[in-house]
């Protein structure tokens, strides 16, 4: 219903098309030259027009002028019809062929022609009785006898003697022939003239004439005037310039016959794409077919013939204006033709579909339909009907993520007729969500949230990338947050979350965010000390690593920080000796600390300083250190060696800065080495010094037998020397400067 309104609207938009009309109670008139009878003419007016012309006042001019009446023609007036026997309209020229009342006249003077000799008869041999004579058809109340000075009128009496009253004075001119005759005019158009100056004062000849006996008139009968011109039973003919004379009927004369035009309307049923069924009204009188052309912007397309009063054209092409003219045929001639303008149904679109659909418009296009359409209509729901005149149109100010259903139809110019609709649902592409954030980054997940877009949404499409776009994750949600898993330590995430509509078949544009997961913590950290310096070492953690933090602390309060450490160690100088030192190392990804990991070490004790041997004796040393600075009691470690003797003490001393080591061997080389001790683990680098016990020296003599199988080779200096240098080289090996030895050759 609403949708019809909505159609209707549209078509008021519509320029209509030009309206059939067909003027009734207009009469048609065909002259016919030709040689018939007056019945034969009325006979052939009947069977293919209507009847002879009845005239008019109105109608006499369009005939004489249009007809191009050449000759003396019959038209539907004559003396004596025989309408109806049981009627009493038997007076003479009462009634036209069609039956119309005879309200018009044109005689030509003279004419109609009336039998002379009766009323003369009655008149002449009953002498002062004519009083009588008239009264006594009480018909003709008074005479008036007058002549007029025209010529062909001077010897004629003309006469009111309708015996329609007296009031009928007045002479008028109603026939046309001009001022010559104004005297003497029956208005009622019946009046008879005759051609004698003695006043006839019968009504009609065919009325009772009979002569009152009691008068006592005897008839006489005068032939003395002639009766050339009096017909007894008459017949009407026109002459070519529109006034009437009288002729036998017999006579063969060209005849005019008339037609009420015919008005008919054909109506269209069943109307299809292609069909149509059409109606139309009956021709008047004997209508031998009719004779259908259809017509398409009059171009010819069918013409048939058929004595039905419908017709179903076929094969018609959709959506065009067909022009229908029905001729009824009579006689081979066609009648006013019965027209309709009307439209096939236009076929419906195919292949409606949506070129470009974005958040708030779709962009739909669809085929023209076979055969022809004039336009479009295209509803978006249920609002108004677009037109369009285009196998396109654009749709906007949707709401986004929504299903729409879009119909189109196809008209034709008058608005009648209206294909079926073509629909498609489809769903705007949801907008975008906005607002995207990271937070809660952690080894293995994210924590997104975001803002909804507006529109309908109904769940999200949540996919995680690595730099690689290989798809670590993807899942829906319904929510507008959601907890990324699953995803690999210390990396690059690029996140994308799309809003969905109809489930999960429809998805908007992404919006994008890129965060980092936590990378792990490092492993296998290694602190390293001295008494003022620190190096930590560690092994790399999992993941895609920009940097490490480290940071340095002294009994939990932070000493530095080295932020970008790009190398797997961080050496700290200038450090406070036998400290204990915290180093806390964080791996970065992007902005995202691993979990720390963290070990403490205490740096190192100094070492003592300038160790020196102050007294040297064959069985004892003696030697001193200063301690380091900044400690005023502090444990030393010395320890004295000789390899030599494999000889080896270890001395603990307290707060002793010099120690004297006694019993020891003379001419010996003793290493001594002295530590600062803090804790049993903890001892500084040691300071060394070395020296030697005075020698008590002996002399040890050794005698060398030379045997060679070579003569005198044992006697040469060369081989002497060779021997000492080994000997020498021997005891060197043994020895080294371990002990005080000295070789000499004799
Ligand atoms: C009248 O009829 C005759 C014979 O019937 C014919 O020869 C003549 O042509 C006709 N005249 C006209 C005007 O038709
Ligand atoms: C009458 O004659 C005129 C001019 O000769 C002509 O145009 C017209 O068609 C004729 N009418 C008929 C009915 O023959
Ligand atoms: C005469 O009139 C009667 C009654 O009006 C009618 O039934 C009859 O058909 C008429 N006859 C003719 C010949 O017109
Ligand atoms: C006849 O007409 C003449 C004038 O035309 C008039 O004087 C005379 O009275 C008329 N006669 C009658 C009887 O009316
Ligand atoms: C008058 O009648 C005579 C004979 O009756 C005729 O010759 C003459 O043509 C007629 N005049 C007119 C104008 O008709
Ligand atoms: C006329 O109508 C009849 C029945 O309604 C049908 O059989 C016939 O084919 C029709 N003729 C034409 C020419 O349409
Ligand atoms: C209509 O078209 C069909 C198929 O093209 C054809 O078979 C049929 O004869 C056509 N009918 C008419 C009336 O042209
Ligand atoms: C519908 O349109 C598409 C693209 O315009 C075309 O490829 C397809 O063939 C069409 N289908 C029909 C049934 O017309
Ligand atoms: C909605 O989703 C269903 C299932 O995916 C699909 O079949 C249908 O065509 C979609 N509807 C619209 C209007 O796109
Ligand atoms: C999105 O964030 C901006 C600032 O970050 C804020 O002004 C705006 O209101 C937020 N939008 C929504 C819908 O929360
Ligand atoms: C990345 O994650 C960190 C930590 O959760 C957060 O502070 C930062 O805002 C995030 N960056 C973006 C672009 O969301
Ligand atoms: C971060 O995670 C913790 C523990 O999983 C949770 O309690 C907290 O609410 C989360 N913070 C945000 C902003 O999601």
């Amino acid at each position: 219903m609403g949708e019809l309104s909505l159609k209707c609207k549209v078509s008021i938009l519509i320029s209509w098309a030009l309206v059939l009309t067909c003027s009734a109670a207009k009469q048609d008139y065909f002259f016919h030259s030709g040689n018939l009878t007056w019945e034969q003419a009325r006979n052939h007016c009947q069977v293919c027009y209507q009847d002879l012309a009845t005239l008019t006042p109105e109608n006499i001019q369009t005939i004489a002028k249009e007809q191009n009446i050449t000759s003396d023609c019959w038209i539907g007036l004559r003396k004596n019809f025989d309408y109806n026997s049981t009627s009493n309209s038997s007076m003479p020229w009462s009634r036209w062929a069609n039956g119309d009342p005879l309200l018009f006249q044109n005689w030509y003077p003279g004419w109609p022609v009336f039998r002379s000799s009766l009323p003369k008869r009655y008149c002449c041999t009953c002498q002062g009785t004519s009083q009588d004579a008239t009264s006594l058809t009480g018909l003709a109340e008074e005479t008036t006898e007058n002549t007029t000075n025209m010529s062909n009128f001077t010897d004629q009496t003309v006469t009111d003697s309708t015996g329609l009253g007296e009031s009928i004075q007045t002479v008028t001119d109603s026939t046309g022939f001009g001022e010559s005759i104004q005297t003497v005019t029956d208005s009622t158009g019946f009046g008879e003239s005759t051609s004698q100056n003695i006043t006839p004062i019968t009504a009609a000849p065919t009325m009772t004439t009979q002569p009152p006996a009691e008068a006592g008139c005897v008839p006489i009968l005068d032939l003395s005037e002639s009766d050339t011109n009096f017909i007894e039973d008459s017949c009407v003919a026109m002459l070519s310039f529109g006034a009437w004379v009288e002729k036998n009927c017999w006579e063969l004369l060209s005849y005019i016959c008339y037609e009420d035009r015919f008005c008919g309307e054909v109506t269209m049923t069943d109307r299809t794409s292609d069909s149509a069924v059409l109606t139309w009204e009956p021709g008047p009188g004997d209508i031998s077919h009719y004779r259908v052309e259809v017509r398409v912007n009059k171009t010819l397309k069918t013409e048939i013939q058929t004595k039905n009063l419908t017709y179903k054209p076929v094969n018609l092409t959709g959506g065009t204006g067909y022009s229908v003219q029905v001729f009824p045929v009579k006689c081979g001639r066609d009648l006013n033709p019965q027209e309709l303008l009307f439209y096939t149904t236009p076929d419906k679109v195919s292949n409606l579909t949506a070129t470009i659909v974005t958040e708030t418009s779709v962009h739909l296009s669809w085929n023209r339909p076979a055969g022809n359409v004039d336009f479009y209509l295209i509803k978006v729901q249920d609002t108004d009907w677009n037109k369009s005149k285009t196998e396109s149109q654009g749709v906007d100010k949707l709401t986004p993520g929504t299903c729409y259903t879009f119909t189109v139809i196809s008209g034709v110019l008058d608005g009648s007729t209206w294909s079926e609709e073509t629909s498609i649902e489809l769903y705007t592409k949801p907008g975008k969500v906005s607002n995207l954030t990271v937070s809660n980054n952690t080894m293995n997940s994210l924590q997104l949230k975001w803002v909804p877009p507006e529109g309908r949404v109904t769940g999200y499409r949540v996919v995680a990338l690595n730099d690689r776009n290989h798809i670590l994750y993807s899942e829906t949600e319904e929510t507008p947050e959601k907890k990324v898993t699953g995803l690999p330590m210390g990396t690059k995430i690029t996140l994308r979350v799309s809003a969905l509509t109809n489930g999960t078949s429809r998805e908007g544009d992404t919006t994008t965010v890129v965060n980092y997961t936590a990378p792990g913590p490092i492993s296998n950290l290694v602190l390293n000390s001295t008494y003022n310096s620190l190096t930590a070492k560690w092994s790399p953690s999992e993941g895609n690593l920009s940097s490490y933090t480290v940071k340095l602390q002294l009994d939990g309060t932070l000493v530095t920080t080295a932020n970008n450490v790009t190398k797997l160690m961080k050496h700290f100088d200038g450090l406070m000796n036998a400290a204990n030192y915290t180093v806390i190392v964080y791996a970065i990804s992007g902005h995202i600390k691993s979990s720390p990991v963290a070990d403490s070490t205490f740096t190192k004790p100094s070492p003592p300083t300038d160790l020196i041997v102050i007294n040297t004796s064959k069985n004892q040393i003696t030697f001193q250190w200063k301690a380091p600075v900044n400690i005023s009691k502090a444990t030393y470690s010395v320890k004295i060696n000789s390899s030599f003797w494999k000889y080896s003490k270890v001395e603990t001393l307290y707060n002793k800065t010099s120690y004297t080591s006694e019993g020891l061997i003379s001419g010996t080389k003793y290493d001594f080495e002295v530590r600062t001790i803090t804790t049993p683990e903890e001892s500084s680098d040691p300071v060394t010094v070395s020296n030697c016990t005075e020698p008590d020296k002996r002399e040890i003599g050794l005698s060398m037998l030379c045997s060679s199988a070579e003569i005198l080779l044992c006697d040469t200096t060369t081989t002497r020397k060779s021997v000492f240098e080994q000997l020498k080289a021997h005891f060197n090996n043994q020895l080294g400067d371990n002990i005080f030895w000295e070789l000499e050759e004799n």
